[in-house]
């Protein structure tokens, strides 16, 4: 297996890691700054100057609960920001996050830059990644289970100037829509999977990241095929190693050519160039 490779979410116009320590982590989206737990930056932070317009304060529950505190008007419906040349609507959602996640930028790039002509995103929450792939050309499936998700990706393609890319928007259970598709016999181009830890489907499905993975890569494979480009694999807030899930899709992909490449994604702070982890990653390429 090859050494492990970090990817970096670099600076940009509408998002810096301005700052982070003590637990916490200081973030510029557009013209807004906000404090989130960060439970992985131990060290000490780089400023004193932690004005924010808000600060989400956790609860007692490590694992969730918590709300946004206010210390300066933000709208509440959301602003727009810009990665490239996509558009969306950031918001602070009740789940500590703002409607997109900035880490994914080197991944977004990476897949735009093998140029793939069908590309599956399972799990594809607000949608920036479809519409990442899809400004290349690429005719997209976009699978989630969350209806009101799909609904704010489908916003973000018409913000973005999109409604007209081939996109076919679906809500379902991402391991029921992929086993149907390799039923139908489907291939496509490339696969994106960011699966969370626990989800449900929109029929009560439950999807559990230990169970069901490798049932889930394994079916993917069957989707890919010898001209296929890649399959990136991505896992974050679980116990689990990046070289668990690169053996995972090495396994899984022993029969095709291309290579299986692992490592961790960060996030770049401003001030200090230091680096934030906040992922785990595996993919299979072949180009
Ligand atoms: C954290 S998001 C993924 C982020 C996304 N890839 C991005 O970069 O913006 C996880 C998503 O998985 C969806 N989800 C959870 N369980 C699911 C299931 N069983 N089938 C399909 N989607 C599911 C949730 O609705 C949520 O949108």
């Amino acid at each position: 297996m090859p050494e492990l490779q970090t990817l970096i979410a670099e600076p940009w116009a509408d998002y810096g890691l301005l700052d982070c320590g003590h637990g916490r982590k200081l973030e510029r989206y557009g013209r807004f700054r906000f404090i989130r737990p960060e439970p992985q930056a131990m060290w000490a932070r780089g400023s004193s100057d932690w004005r924010a317009d808000a600060e989400f304060v956790p609860g007692s529950d490590e694992e969730g609960g918590g709300r946004w505190r206010f210390d300066a008007p933000v709208p509440r419906e959301g602003w727009p920001l810009s990665w490239e040349e996509v558009r969306f609507t950031a918001q602070c959602t009740p789940f500590r996050h703002l409607g997109f996640f900035p880490d994914m930028a080197p991944v977004w790039s990476w897949m735009r830059a093998l140029q793939p002509k069908s590309a599956l995103n399972l799990f594809g929450y607000t949608g920036v990644g479809t519409l990442a792939l899809a400004t290349t050309g690429a005719e997209m499936v976009h699978v989630d289970a969350s209806k009101k998700s799909v609904e704010v990706a489908r916003a973000n393609a018409a913000l973005s100037g999109m409604a007209d890319r081939p996109v076919r928007w679906i809500v379902d259970d991402a391991a029921k829509f992929v086993s149907r598709e390799v039923r139908r016999g489907r291939r496509y181009d490339g696969i994106i999977l960011d699966p969370p830890k626990f989800g449900r489907g929109p029929e009560g499905e439950v999807w559990r990241l230990e169970e069901h993975l490798a049932p889930l890569v394994a079916d993917c494979r069957k989707l890919l095929d010898r001209d296929s480009r890649f399959l990136f694999l991505t896992v974050y807030a679980v116990r689990m190693s990046a070289l668990a899930i690169a053996e995972l899709v090495a396994q899984a992909f022993a029969d095709l050519p291309g290579h299986v490449e692992m490592g961790e994604l960060a996030v770049r702070e401003e001030a200090r160039s230091l680096l934030l982890p906040t992922a785990i990653w595996a993919r299979w390429r072949n180009d």
